[in-house]
Parts: structure tokens; sequence; C-alpha cells
């Protein structure tokens, strides 16, 4: 079977960090999380993987080797300066897929799911698309489905404002779809797969759901993303000691990139993942923060909950309090201290504390 992965989004809810990089390549453990999704695919039989991308993220992709983890790798671009919305780059990748039902996977999802038993349950439904659906405590930031007997979709809703049914199942992103699908959305628009097709396919009674339980999280928002990291952590590292040159210490679970220095006296953790050659000062402390590559910090700073991204440079003495997030070569003077929820931009500099939650352009 083949997968298409949905990567031509903004990402807005995600900047500043995704200004300077597209959302398929945020490091997830230092892993770029499509390699995630990639490891998952090639390991569910997937043979070939087309990419729908703009012409950031094309431009991205140039720059940064992803392994193809042996599958066949094509891409579809959505047309310049005209995005084309989940339907519309589905649409788009018509010529790719026309031959058999396939797979699709949005590029912002982590999840341990068994790909098998989606297609297994699609196939046997003979549906035009079939959605996997996980468990949310609050459904009203995704679309909500409620289930027939038979697995059928009764009812779905994208994003509802109110919420009022007693369904917690929302949609995962990822979806098996048949070639008929590809008659349903208007060429050359921009089509919202989930506003405009799927209640189409309630109408008509061939959208189906397929319910599962393993981890599932996307990194839409700043918190999502060190949620995922966190999660991930716990899970992989919870004992490991994050390996790095220089005298400091790690309280787990953490990790470090390779070519990494902690000064003495530092503590790297828990919850904190640290990229490549990260550069720390003595006596530094950072925990429930990812921070990464090319990153340095002077000494006696903390950091607390926050991401610092590429090659930002904090200086000694600086405070950094949770729901910060500072932008790729973004300077923070010696003794700053920013408030919870300040908002650097990228390559931007500060020199005078920031005392309450906002964004510095
Ligand atoms: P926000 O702007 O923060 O909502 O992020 P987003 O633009 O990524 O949108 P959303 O999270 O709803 O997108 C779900 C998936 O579809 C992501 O993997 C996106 O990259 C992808 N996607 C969204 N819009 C487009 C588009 O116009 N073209 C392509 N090719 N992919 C898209």
């Amino acid at each position: 079977m083949k997968a298409l992965i949905l990567a031509g989004g903004f990402a807005t809810r995600l900047r500043p960090l995704s200004c300077t990089r597209p959302k398929i390549l945020f490091p997830v453990l230092n892993k770029p999380i499509v390699e995630w999704i990639m490891e998952r695919l090639s390991k569910n039989d997937i043979e070939e993987v087309i990419f729908a991308i703009n012409n950031q993220t094309a431009c991205h992709l140039k720059q940064v080797k992803i392994p193809n983890y042996g599958m066949k790798i094509a891409y579809s671009y959505d047309p310049p300066k005209k995005p084309l919305g989940t339907g519309g780059a589905i649409k788009r990748a018509e010529k790719f897929l026309s031959d058999s039902d396939f797979l699709v996977v949005n590029g912002d999802i982590f999840a341990d799911i068994d790909y098998s038993k989606i297609i297994e349950m699609h196939m046997e439904k003979r549906a035009v698309a079939t959605i996997a659906l996980h468990k949310a405590k609050d459904p009203s930031r995704y679309g909500v489905a409620e289930l027939a007997e038979n697995g059928r979709v009764e009812f779905f809703v994208e994003k509802p404002s109110t919420w009022h049914s007693s369904s917690s199942l929302i949609n995962a992103g990822i979806y098996v779809l048949n070639p008929k699908i590809f008659s349903y959305i208007p060429r050359g628009r921009k089509v919202s797969l989930e506003r405009e097709i799927f209640p189409i396919l309630v109408k008509e009674r061939t959208l189906y759901g397929h319910p599962f339980e393993g981890l599932w999280t996307d990194i839409g928002k700043i918190d999502d993303y060190l949620e995922v990291n966190k999660v991930l952590l716990e899970m992989f590292h919870k004992k490991t000691e994050g390996t790095f040159k220089g005298e400091g210490k790690t309280a787990p679970p953490a990790v470090c990139g390779d070519d990494t220095f902690v000064g003495r006296e530092s503590v790297v953790g828990p919850y904190a993942v640290l990229g490549r050659k990260v550069r720390v000062g003595t006596n530094v402390q950072i925990r429930n923060s990812v921070i990464f590559d090319g990153v340095s910090i002077g000494d006696s700073s903390v950091i607390s909950g926050a991401v610092i991204g590429e090659n930002a440079v904090i200086g000694k003495g600086v405070r950094i309090n949770e729901n910060c997030v500072i932008g790729d070569y973004a300077v923070i003077g010696d003794k700053v201290k920013l408030a919870k929820g300040v908002i650097v931009c990228p390559a931007k500099e500060i020199f005078e504390d920031i005392t309450t939650p906002k964004c510095i352009f």
C-alpha cells in the first residue's frame, strides 16, 4: 500500500518555531517527527510514501536528509502561493494514488497504531474513507465522531465550538481512503477533508471509524509539543542518563544529542531534551524543556517548561519560565528574566526583563 503524508500546512500555532522550519521537521527526542512516522509506516509494510508539501517545506527538505526507511519516496507539490488544505492536497496527489486504496497520515502526529487493523476494517466495510479515532479529554479541539455499532460514522463535526455529544472519539489524523474519494474533492481550490468531505460521506453512509487505544498525540501547539517529548522521555529514558561531555549531572528522564557539553553543578532534567552541539555553562538548571541544536546557555541560568530554538544564545543568570518559546538565533542578555508565556521571535535580542506574557517581534 502507498501512504500520503500531509506536510504542507503553515503550522501557525507553532510560531515562532515554525517560521524557520516546517512542522514535519520539529524534533521529537532529537529526531524529526516525520522520521518517527516513516519508521512506523515502513514497519507496517508501506512500500511508497508521497509527501504533499508546499514550497517552504520543499526548501527545508532539500537541506535535511530524511532517511527513506527502505520505501520509495515521491513528492506532490501544492501550487506556489496557493495552499490547498487537507482535501485539496489529497486531490493534487491523485496521479500517484488512483490505482488502489491508500493511507493518509497527517505529518504532525505521533501515533502508536497498528495500521494493518484500520486497513483491514476499511477493506472489509468497502468504505470510501475510514478514520482512525482516539479518545481525548478535550474533544472540542479536534474533529469528533460518533459511531454506529457496525463502526460506521453516524456523526462527524470538526472542532465543535460547543460540545453536546457523549462521544469523546476524535479524528487522529490517519485515514484509509478509496480512490472514489477523488470524485468528491473539487480540483484547484482549498478544500478541507474534515469540514467539507467527511460530512458528505456521513450522509452517504460510506465513512467508517476505527478506534485505537495506543499512545496518540499531535504537536499542533507548543504545549502538545512539550507533552509528546515528555511522554516519550518517560517511555524510553525513564532511567537513562543523558550522555554529554562535561561534569554536569542528569536528573532522568532526560536525553542529550551528540557533541553537547554540560558544565559542572548543572542539572539536566527531569524531562529535558537537549539537542546536538548544545553548550551549557556551570550551575545551570534545565527541566521540562526542549532545547534545540546549537543553543548556548550561560552560567547560573534556569530554564523551566520552555522551548529554546536552534542556535539561540542565552546569557548568564537568565531565568526563562513556563510556556516561554524562544525563536531560533534569538539572544537573551545576561540576568534577563522572562515571565511565563513570553514568546520571542527568531533573531530578536532581549536585554531587559519581560514581566508579562507577550510576543516580542
Ligand atoms: P495550524 O496552522 O497550526 O493549524 O497547522 P497546519 O497548517 O499544519 O494545519 P493542521 O494541523 O490542521 O494540518 C493537519 C495536517 O495537514 C498537517 O500535517 C499539515 O501539514 C497538513 N496540511 C494542512 N494544510 C495543508 C495544505 O494546504 N497543503 C498540504 N499539502 N498539507 C496541509
